[in-house]
């Protein structure tokens, strides 16, 4: 071989190693995107177990809530969903501060419970049973949506165990416990803003400004009424509907609907939230601050605005 051939020959070789490198280039994107998936299935499986070994006595079997026997609410909902890049419903990739503020409210509800409702303290920083990696396993579950590894994961355990529905789920919420605990949680009222997502919208809607807030059920509230400066469906939301049910439908208390309580005087009413129920877990609202403007309003509001 001549020096010129030498010369070819490296040249050669060093364009064969330069094509090698840019095709592992190439590719590097898609294979580490596939191990990260891998990663996060693996993670969302782990949440799966504990989902069925903790969740599925109040949640449901499946995380359908209340739809399914369950007297907590359903967590298998889109709006708690966080949308990868290039996913395949071809939907845009749920912006990163979206994603993690949906992340916290759902770590920060898991890790402290939420006061005066049934929904327990599960971080050990609290005195609960899970570590904060196991509550991340959880949240990586619900915001992935593998519910399809919670229900292949509990039949294989109900399997084991001989369990049924009828064993696992809570039925009575009213002898459950309340968590008295507050590390900072949110109420369903600061929560409105993860329920109202929809990351499977094709394109991001923008929020109309200055618009006013709609009570539940789009009906507008009695005029005037607030409540502590709220106005008065959202006073509910923030401070009866953990007991009472979000759309009024009775959870650890009654249903409080214009039907049901149809034929009921006002007098009584008021009476029952001036001064509570004693040996219940119905408070009294006159001894918590409100007046008794606020009271009547409340009344007026739950026999008058259909939910
Ligand atoms: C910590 C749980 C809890 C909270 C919070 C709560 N309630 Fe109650 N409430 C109950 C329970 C339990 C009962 C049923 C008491 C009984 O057994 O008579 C009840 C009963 C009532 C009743 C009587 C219903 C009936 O049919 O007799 C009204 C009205 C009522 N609540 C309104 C409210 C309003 C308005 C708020 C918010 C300001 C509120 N409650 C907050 C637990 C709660
Ligand atoms: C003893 C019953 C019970 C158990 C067990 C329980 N929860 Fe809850 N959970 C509740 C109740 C009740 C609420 C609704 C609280 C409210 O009305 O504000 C709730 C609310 C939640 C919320 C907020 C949902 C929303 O609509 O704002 C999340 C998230 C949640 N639970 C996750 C879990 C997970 C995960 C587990 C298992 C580690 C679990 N819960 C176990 C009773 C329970």
């Amino acid at each position: 071989m001549n020096t010129s051939k030498q010369v070819n020959v490296m040249i050669g070789l060093m364009f064969l190693a330069f094509a090698t490198f840019a095709g592992y280039m190439v590719y590097e994107g898609p294979r580490a995107e596939s191990a990260g998936e891998r990663q996060e299935a693996l993670l969302a499986e782990r949440g799966a177990q504990l989902y069925v070994n903790n969740c599925r006595s109040c949640h449901g079997l499946e995380g359908k809530g209340q739809e399914e026997g369950g007297i907590a609410p359903a967590l298998n909902r889109t709006s708690f969903l966080i949308m990868a890049e290039g996913n395949p419903q071809g939907v845009p990739a749920t912006p990163d501060g979206e994603a993690q503020g949906l992340h916290d409210f759902l770590f920060n509800t898991l890790s402290c419970g939420r006061t005066n409702t049934a929904m327990p303290v599960w971080s050990e920083r609290y005195g609960g049973p899970l570590s904060e990696t196991q509550i991340g396993y959880i949240v990586t579950m619900i915001t992935t949506g593998r519910w399809d590894l919670v229900i292949d994961y509990g039949h294989h355990h109900d399997e084991e165990t001989g369990d049924t529905a009828e064993t696992i789920l809570i039925s009575d919420p009213s002898t459950l416990s309340l968590t008295t605990k507050n590390c900072g949680q949110y109420n369903l009222l600061t929560a409105r803003e993860f329920y109202d997502r929809d990351p499977l919208a094709p394109a991001p809607t923008e929020p109309v400004d200055g618009e006013a807030t709609p009570t539940p059920g789009g009906e507008p509230a009695p005029v005037g009424a607030t409540v502590q400066g709220l106005a008065v469906g959202d006073f509910f939301l923030a401070t009866c509907a953990t007991c009472h049910g979000q759309q009024r439908q009775g959870l650890i208390g009654p249903a409080l609907t214009p039907e049901r309580l149809s034929g009921r005087a006002t007098d009584e009413l008021i009476g029952i939230l001036t001064n509570g129920v004693p040996g219940t877990a119905m408070p009294s609202w006159a001894a918590a601050g409100l007046t008794a403007d606020e009271i009547a309003a409340l009344v007026e509001y739950i026999t008058t605005v259909a939910p």
